[in-house]
Order: C-alpha cells, then sequence, then structure tokens
C-alpha cells in the first residue's frame, strides 16, 4: 500500500477515498444496488482508516471511519433509535482477530481472568430493529446511519418468523435486533419465479432481501419469502437481569424469536480460532449465506466495561471470511478449443483474490452468455467464487466504461487451426469442424490418460502437451506405441521417469472396457454410461456388432445415446483408431465378460459418492455399484440408500444430512458392496 511522505499527498488521498466511500454507502444502504463487492469496499475502508492513523490530523468526524452506514433517507418515514445501531469493526485474518483479543484482555486488565466469548454466524442480510410495547410489535426500522433508520414496519410485519405477538413474560419495551436475511432456497425461487415470467433475475441474497424490505408496497415483500435472526438487544424497560450473551439469546428464543442455532460459546481463544477456521469450511453447507463470524464478549458487564467508539462496540469483532465476490480488470477474452472442437470463450483477468484462491481466467461459457453480460476487454468486472463452484464473471461495473470502448466480436476462424468455426443452428455452442486440429487433439488426449478414464500416471498436460509439439502423438492410439528412444533425448526424462511411463502405459492396457470408452470421449458417454454398455455388449466385438436397437434396450440408455455411440463407431476415423488399439494389444472386456457374474447385493439401491475415497476412484466406485445391480445417480434426494462420502466431499453431505439418508466411510462401503447390508 501507498505510504504518502507529503501530508498533502495524504489529505488528496483521504478526500477521494472519502468521496468513493460515501458514493458506495449510499448505493449500498440507500438504493440497495452497490456498484462494487463488499470486500472492494473493505478493501477502500481499510487504506482510509490506515491513512487517518497515520495522519490524526486528516480525522474529522464526519468521516465514514466514524459513521455507520448512509446518510441519506427517503421515501420511509425515519425513526430515531433510542440506542444507536452499530456496526462493527472487521478481522481479516486471524491474526488481526487475535491482535483485537489481546486488546480487549489489556482493557479489562492483566489481573482480570480469561473472558468466555461467543461466536455467531455473520449473516448476510440487513440489521433491522424490532421494537415490542407490551408483548406486541409497534415499529420495525433498518439501521439507516445507526443514529436515524426508516421505518419498515409494514415490510416486517410479511416476515413469517418474525414474531407480532411475544410469549407471556415479555417485558413493556422490548427492542430486538438483529438480521433479515433471504435464505438460499428462497433466493433459487424466487428467480425460478422470476424466469419464467421472463423477468430479470436477481444477482445475490443480500442486496434482495435489502430491496425486498424496502419495498413501497409491503405485498411484494410478502412474496419475498424474507427471513430473520435476532442477535442483540436495543431498549429494555423492566426486563430480566441477563449476565450473558449467550443467555440473553436463550431468553430471546423462549419468547419466541429465531435464534441461530449454530452459535458457540468458548470458554478460551484458541478455540475460537478453531471454530473460525471451521466455519470457513462449512459455509457453503448452509442454506443462507454468511460473510464472517462475530466474535463477542459473552458477560453482559464486561461489554459495558468494554464500551464502544463512535462506530462500533470494542466488545465485539467481525471475521471476515475470505471474498467470493471481488472487482478485477478483464484484460481480453479469448476462446479455447476444447476436445470436442467446442470453441469457449473466457476471461483472462488480472489475477484476483477471491473464494480462497487467485483467479486468473473465467469460463465465459458461449457467445450468447458474452453478449448477455456485455462485457468488453478493458472492462472493470465482477468476479465471484463461491465454494466449488467455478469462478464466474457476474457483469461488468458500468461506471468505470468508457463511451468508447467496442462490444467484443466471437471470432469467425479457430484460433488454433485457423479453420471457419461453425454454430450450428438452435444451439448455443460454437465449433471448430476440424478434427485434426490441434487443439482438439490435446483435448481428447488429456481426456484419455486422465484419472476417470484410464488414469495414466505421470501422463499430464505438458507431456501430452510436448509430445504432441515434437510429433510423437496425434492420437491416443499413439500412447501405447510411444518411441521411447526419442523421449530419453528429452529434458527431464531420467531412467526411473521412463520406466515409470511406460509401466504406467503397461498397466493402463489391462483397464476394462469401461474405461476405454469412457476415454474416447463418444459424445453423450459418460463413466456411467460407459460401464453400462461395456457390461451389456461384453466386449467390443460385441459393441461393433450391436445394432442402434440393441444399445436402445440397454438399461439407462435412451435413444440419443444409443444414437451417438452408434454413430461413433461408424465414422472411420474411428474406425482405424479402434483397430490400432487393437493392434497394441489392449484389454477390451468388459470385467465379467468371463461369465462369473458379481453377486447383486445392491439391486434396488441407490448409492451416491461424493468427495475423494481414498483406495478408488469415484469412477470405480460407481462402477462397483453399478456391477453389483445398483444405481448411482449424481445427486442425494428421498430416494437415496446410502452417501458415501470421500475427503472433501461438500454440499451433498448436508443434503444427506438434511434428508436423512445414511452416510458411509470407505469401510462401510465396501462392506455394503460385499452384504447389501447397511451398517447397524
Ligand atoms: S452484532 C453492536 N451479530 O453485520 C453490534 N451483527 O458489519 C451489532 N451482522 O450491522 C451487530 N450478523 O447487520 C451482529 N451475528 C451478528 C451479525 C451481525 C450479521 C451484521 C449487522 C451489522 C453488520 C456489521
Amino acid at each position: 500500500m501507498e505510504k504518502f511522505e507529503d501530508s498533502q499527498d495524504a489529505m488528496a488521498r483521504v478526500a477521494l477515498l472519502r468521496t468513493q466511500i460515501e458514493h458506495h454507502n449510499e448505493l449500498y444502504h440507500t438504493q440497495d444496488a452497490p456498484e462494487i463487492p463488499d470486500a472492494d469496499f473493505d478493501v477502500l475502508l481499510v487504506e482510509l482508516r490506515r491513512l487517518e492513523a497515520e495522519h490524526p490530523d486528516l480525522v474529522t468526524s464526519d468521516s465514514p471511519t466514524q459513521q455507520v452506514g448512509a446518510s441519506t433517507i427517503n421515501t420511509f418515514a425515519e425513526v430515531v433509535h433510542q440506542l444507536p445501531m452499530m456496526s462493527l469493526d472487521n478481522a481479516f485474518d486471524t491474526d488481526e482477530l487475535t491482535a483485537w483479543a489481546d486488546r480487549v484482555r489489556r482493557r479489562l486488565g492483566d489481573e482480570a481472568s480469561e473472558p468466555a466469548w461467543v461466536c455467531e454466524l455473520k449473516f448476510d442480510g440487513l440489521a433491522v430493529s424490532l421494537r415490542y410495547e407490551d408483548g406486541v410489535l409497534v415499529q420495525a426500522a433498518t439501521r439507516g446511519n445507526g443514529k436515524v433508520g426508516e421505518d419498515v414496519t409494514p415490510n416486517v410485519r410479511t416476515i413469517a418468523g418474525i414474531p407480532q405477538e411475544l410469549a407471556l413474560g415479555a417485558p413493556p419495551v422490548l427492542e430486538v435486533r438483529g438480521e433479515v436475511y433471504m435464505g438460499l432456497q428462497a433466493f433459487a425461487d424466487l428467480n425460478a419465479r422470476q424466469a419464467a415470467a421472463e423477468e430479470k433475475t436477481f444477482v445475490n441474497p443480500r442486496n434482495t432481501a435489502a430491496g425486498s424490505l424496502r419495498q413501497k408496497d409491503a405485498k411484494v415483500t410478502a412474496t419475498r419469502n424474507l427471513s430473520f435472526w435476532a442477535y442483540a438487544l436495543g431498549e429494555m424497560i423492566d426486563g430480566p437481569t441477563l449476565a450473558s450473551h449467550h443467555e440473553m439469546l436463550t431468553w430471546l428464543g423462549t419468547l419466541g424469536f429465531p435464534v441461530n442455532q449454530k452459535t458457540k460459546r468458548f470458554e478460551n481463544f484458541s478455540a475460537v480460532i478453531d471454530h473460525v477456521n471451521h466455519v470457513e469450511k462449512i459455509r457453503h453447507d448452509l442454506d443462507y449465506e454468511i460473510d464472517g463470524v462475530v466474535v463477542k464478549v459473552d458477560a453482559l458487564g464486561l461489554q459495558t466495561g468494554l464500551g464502544s467508539t463512535a462506530r462500533a462496540p470494542r466488545w465485539a469483532m467481525a471475521y471476515k471470511l475470505p471474498p467470493e465476490e471481488r472487482t478485477t480488470t478483464l484484460l481480453d477474452i479469448e476462446v479455447s478449443i476444447g476436445a470436442g472442437g467446442q470453441a469457449t470463450p473466457f476471461a483472462r483477468l488480472e489475477p484476483v483474490f477471491v473464494g480462497g484462491s487467485t483467479i486468473a481466467a473465467a469460463t465465459l461459457h458461449n457467445a450468447d452468455q458474452v453478449a448477455v453480460k456485455d462485457v468488453r476487454p478493458g472492462d472493470t468486472v465482477i468476479v465471484r467464487k463461491a465454494g466449488d463452484v467455478i469462478p464466474e464473471v457476474v457483469g461488468p461495473v458500468l461506471a468505470d466504461r468508457p463511451a468508447s470502448r467496442k462490444p467484443w466480436r466471437f471470432p469467425t476462424e479457430c484460433p488454433t487451426c485457423g479453420v471457419a468455426l461453425v454454430r450450428p443452428e438452435g444451439e448455443a455452442a460454437t465449433f471448430c469442424p476440424n478434427h485434426a486440429c490441434p487443439a482438439q487433439v490435446r483435448g481428447r488426449l488429456e481426456h484419455f490418460v486422465s484419472r476417470g478414464a484410464m488414469d495414466i500416471e505421470g501422463f499430464g498436460e505438458q507431456r501430452v502437451d510436448l509430445f504432441v509439439t515434437e510429433g510423437l502423438l496425434s492420437d491416443v492410439s499413439g500412447i501405447f506405441m510411444l518411441d521411447f528412444d526419442r523421449i530419453a533425448a528429452f529434458e527431464g526424462f531420467g531412467e526411473l521417469s521412463l520406466n515409470n511411463l511406460s509401466a504406467a502405459i503397461e498397466t493402463a492396457k489391462q483397464k476394462p472396457l469401461g474405461r476405454l470408452l469412457f476415454g474416447l470421449r463418444i459424445p453423450h458417454v459418460g463413466t456411467t454410461v460407459a460401464d453400462l454398455i461395456a457390461d451389456a455388449c461384453g466386449d467390443l466385438d460385441g459393441l461393433e456388432r450391436a445394432t442402434q436397437e440393441d444399445l436402445e434396450a440397454v438399461e439407462g440408455l435412451g435413444p440419443i445415446i444409443a444414437a451417438s455411440v452408434y454413430g461413433w463407431l461408424r465414422l472411420d476415423h474411428n474406425q482405424e483408431l479402434l483397430q490400432r488399439l487393437r493392434v497394441a494389444g489392449l484389454n477390451l472386456n468388459a470385467p465379467q465378460a468371463s461369465g462369473d457374474q458379481q453377486e447383486q447385493t445392491l439391486e434396488g439401491f441407490s448409492v451416491v459418492v461424493t468427495g475423494t475415497l481414498e483406495t478408488m476412484s469415484r469412477s470405480d466406485a460407481k462402477a462397483a455399484i453399478l456391477v453389483r445391480g445398483g444405481k448411482s445417480p449424481g445427486s442425494v434426494s428421498k430416494a437415496t440408500t446410502a452417501l458415501v462420502a470421500g475427503a472433501g466431499g461438500g454440499s451433498k453431505l448436508g443434503k444427506a444430512e438434511t434428508l436423512g439418508v445414511p452416510v458411509l466411510n470407505e469401510i462401510q462401503f465396501v462392506e455394503l458392496l460385499a452384504t447389501g447390508q447397511l451398517p447397524a
């Protein structure tokens, strides 16, 4: 970050940052239409704070660092908060969080014992304050600038989870604060309804929740299925004496407020650190979005002692999870040619850290998607990467685009071989029609050697590239006829490495027919279908003899797959390829072609596999299920018998738990295969 020697420069930068921050505050809090992701906003605020710390003479009481939210309020009646609605300070890593805990301990005095901490999720919605008089909801307000908010009472009354009346024992005046949010299912349903009505879909649940709450017509809010979590108190008259934050949450629960069950209390801070790391891993298993963990000092007496700054309490800290949306520069749009000839446009990006990793490229899918998003080289774009989902360019920041920038045009020729690209009528995809296009050859080879296919160890992308460039390989059969004398002359190929490569290729020759069929990239043939075909036909000769009707009759294959396989086998270059593979001595049999049929232990069972298993690949696990008469679909449903979960199994685990589907580890899976019995 820049360091300003000259206080004139610092003053100018501070002024610019304040203008930008106020602009984005207004867009976020008042218009519910931010131009930039929260993480980019945080970067501006952090820089302003740092400059103000370095130049205390520049601090002013109206600086955004001293304020909460936006100052402009319109449309709704004003509500003056009896107690200010504060913001939270942020920690962007565990060191900052630990430094905050140290500050807390110092303020409490060295002689004080370690305070207890409460960790709540940081829900990504908007804060509201609910006022109850004699147990009846009389007013609901947004946070606004922290001192004055907006009256959204009619809108809040439409939220099913917010009690209109409290259980007996509620004090005469009670203000409960918490977050209104839109759950992921509600968001998906809303977008499905929008799409069905050919209306614009919404970008993310947080802005949609904010926009839905701040509707002039509460009937619109009522259709948006908003939810609420309570997490704080405002004004309270004649309430019970509460000693701690967690006691307060329990009490709010008894009064009828939704309180989040993932809240945890810890006696020492190392457990807090473990917990925030844990939340980072499970954030995508939740059915609502969070952007961090709020750590609070539990004892209310200690909270009072610690007090607040102008903006935020000293007794709480928001630990921010790595951002999932950032802005960056779209350097260029390029087109890559896949193994099947598909021409896919992708964004080349100024590298940006988002969703836990640095992203320098993101697919733009097809020509229509580029047109819909209207992203242009040079644009500032919003990039999103959430969990296992592939990185996505959400759209351009139009405010940053000069008027002269022209829309991007899809190329007319293949960038690799120069042959004219074609877009079949009615299809979204564009293709390079040249089967010999070097990009396609590389793609087919990379797929063939990959883990799910022939799984040839030591045969990665780089080696494929080298062998193709050096003219040693032009199709997958060439792998089994490689000229090892020539390879020995290349850099990085010592005796051991050559022996290993040769052994891996020999092993691959013995892979069952299903793997080979999958490796050949026949359109519509994934691992499961490949195994079904192999099992049904027994061997390659049987497959070549099969008519289209025979293939269609195989359970699990429809007319589209049957036509695709039948047609593929009849193309001359594929016939020649299969002949070369025969000559190379590959195993062309399905595992059970020898006659001893596997015991059908899994007949009628539906077993889903997720994550990385230790002793077998996922496709081997699926094949093992299929040959025992079971099914192995790609997703968990009520009909699933069991979920086999290896390392890193993400959202499927959460779904299985929700639906009560048994989750098996690898040992239990092997037992299930052998016995057809689920563990007790
Ligand atoms: S406590 C005085 N707890 O985060 C402290 N806030 O960035 C008041 N938020 O304005 C806030 N989850 O809208 C608190 N468990 C949680 C929260 C939470 C989300 C929001 C809230 C607040 C913002 C500050």
